[in-house]
Parts: structure tokens; sequence; C-alpha cells
């Protein structure tokens, strides 16, 4: 792309919606036009950028009728159901934060520091994944190059605003002693609720399925084994993973530290003998994913714990989408 690209903002309202404004305007993403859109409800309202007011428009059938090259999504799953494909075939190139399009054959799901070489066979949609999935994909990628990953066992502990804002409000409203439940089944004050999006036939939940699609799709890996618990926890900002991995060749300790410092995006917190690993409050507002605890699992052969903490708004949702936009731009 040689000149500057025409920006949409779809959702641009939403939690992920004013992150996508924050990461684009921190990381000077180049634009010349930007247009903001979400529901009618917000129609006429204002959003500021670089100190610029944007009036917001109504999403509709005819708002790629201008010329736009670059839309990033985070308006739910049915609004990019509908819309994306009317942006794809108008030579948008959407940037999708929903599971609407994850799995489809024909759209790339991207973690730029993880496959950034599957953009290149986007149709005009390119996925980015779920959130919990991004931040496991970062640190498993360098590991499962050179020792293969043959079974993954994921326990997430995931935060509300995963949930949006009204999660956010279940939890604040929580610390005040009113139990309100409208982000999830059960309180979540004082709670750990084994239950994010919805049950399927098998017994696991939506979000569970993802986390074992997403990671085959994006490691190119059919044949790995994999299953996962995810967890509702009263955090504001940032998912924390326990990460359990088997793989087919031995490892030393220190080869496995040293890949993982020096993969792009990881941080490495890991001395436990000052307390050090990483923690969800500092990890809020961060861009990278944070591993530590990294250790032996001496109950099997070639086994390894790690425990991996980044800000679910950021890497995982609107970070990564702008990082796919400016590979975009490459
Ligand atoms: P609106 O604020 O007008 O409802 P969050 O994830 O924080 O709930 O935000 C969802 C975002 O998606 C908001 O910007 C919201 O706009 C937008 N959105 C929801 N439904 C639609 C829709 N049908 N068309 C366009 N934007 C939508």
């Amino acid at each position: 792309m040689n000149k500057k690209p025409n920006l949409a903002i779809v959702g641009a309202t939403g939690l992920v919606g004013s992150t996508f404004l924050k990461v684009l305007e921190e990381r000077d993403f180049p634009f010349e036009n930007l247009y903001m859109m979400a529901s009618a409800k917000s129609a006429g309202k204002t959003v500021t950028f670089k100190g610029k007011d944007y009036v917001v428009e109504e999403l509709n059938e005819h708002s790629f009728d201008k010329p736009i090259d670059i839309a990033l999504f985070s308006a739910g799953g049915s609004t990019s159901e509908k819309y994306a494909p009317i942006a794809a075939a108008h030579g948008v190139t959407v940037v999708d934060n929903s599971s609407a399009w994850r799995m489809d054959p024909e759209v790339p799901l991207v973690v730029p520091e993880v496959n950034p070489e599957d953009i290149a066979w986007n149709k005009g949609i390119i996925a980015n994944p779920n959130c919990s999935t991004i931040q496991a994909m970062v640190p498993l990628k360098p590991l499962h190059d050179a020792y293969k990953i043959k079974r993954v066992v994921y326990s997430t502990y995931q935060a509300v605003s995963g949930a949006g804002l009204k999660g956010i409000n279940d939890l604040q409203e929580g610390l005040k002693g009113n139990d309100v439940c409208k982000a999830f089944a059960h309180p979540i004050a004082g709670n750990c609720i084994p239950h994010i999006d919805v049950f399927l036939e098998n017994g696991y939940t939506k979000e569970e399925m993802k986390m074992v699609n997403e990671t085959k799709k994006i490691l190119h890996d059919d044949s790995m084994r994999i299953t996962a618990t995810t967890v509702r926890v009263p955090v504001m900002s940032s998912h924390s993973e326990s990460i359990n991995l088997e793989f087919e060749k031995p490892f030393e300790l220190e080869d496995v530290k040293k890949l993982l410092a020096e993969f792009p995006g990881i941080v490495v917190q890991d001395d436990v003998q000052n307390a050090v690993y990483p923690l969800a409050r500092d990890c809020a507002g961060k861009n990278e994913v944070f591993v530590g605890r990294i250790r032996r699992d001496e109950s099997v052969e070639n086994g390894l714990n790690l425990w991996v903490v980044a800000d679910n708004i950021r890497k995982g949702a609107a970070t990564n989408a702008v990082q796919i936009a400016e590979l975009l731009l490459k």
C-alpha cells in the first residue's frame, strides 16, 4: 500500500473499539481518512482521536460505498457475519475481532508474531483469534518449532473485561455487595465461574473449543491433542493461563527460557525466589505477553508448565488487530 489508507472502525463506541483507537494513536498508525461506525443508537455521537472529534455513523449496507482500505471490526459476531462480506466485496480488507469467521477455511486466523505469512492468502477478511488463544500462541510458537508439541492442557483465569462493559459492571457492583448477574450466570465477586460462552453438546464451553480449534489452525497442526477449561475470575483486566505442554523431543529448561525471552512480543518474568512472576494487575495496559513459572512437569516425559498473562483487550484483541493492519501496510 503506497498511499496512506482510509480506515474504518466498526464498533468504535465499544470497549475493544475504543482500545483500537488508543493503540492506533500510540503506534502513530498512518491514515488519510478515518470513519467511526456503530449501531443506530450511537449515530451522531462523537468520538475523539488524536485531539479531533469524529461523528459516529450508523453501520449499514452503504457504509462501504466510500473508498475505505482497512476496516477494524469489533461489533459482535452477527454484525461481522453480515457486514464483513459487504465490506470485502467493496475492496476493503476487514480485520475482524469476532468469532464469526475464525474457523472459515477461506479466512486466515493470524497472530502477527506467529503466522504472519497467512495474511497473504486473505480474500478480504482476516480473523483476529480469541483473546485466550492469542496470548497462548505467542509462547507456544517457538517451543513448537523447537520441540514439537504433542499435547496441551489449558486452564484459564479470565478477566471480566472479556465480557465487555457489562462484565466490568457486574464485578464493580459485586464488590459493593450488589449481586448483579447481567454478564454472567452467577455473581462474579468472590467467585470463580467455570462457564465462558455457551455450553456445547460435548460438555465443553464454546470458549474452550475456540482455544482447541484455533490453536490447531494457527500452528498448522491438526494432530496436536488439546484440552481446555476456561474460568471467569473476579479480575478487571488481563487473562492468566496455566499451560501444560508435552513435547515429542527432550529439552533443557535453560534453552526453553532463552527461546521464550528472545521471541518477539514476550517478556519473561521468572524469579520465584523474589516472588517475581506475571500478575494480571501489572500486565493491564501492556501490549506484550508475559511468561513465568517456567518449570518441568515431572509427571510426564518432556513435560513443561507455563504461567502466561496478557491484557485481554490489548494483545488479546485491539493490539493484535492493529499489528495485522500494520502488516497489511507492508
Ligand atoms: P453501540 O455503542 O452503538 O451499541 P462492546 O463490545 O463494548 O459491547 O461494544 C460493541 C460495539 O459494537 C459498540 O460500538 C456497538 O455500538 C457496536 N455494535 C453493536 N451492535 C451493532 C450493530 N448492529 N451495528 C453496528 N455496530 C454495532
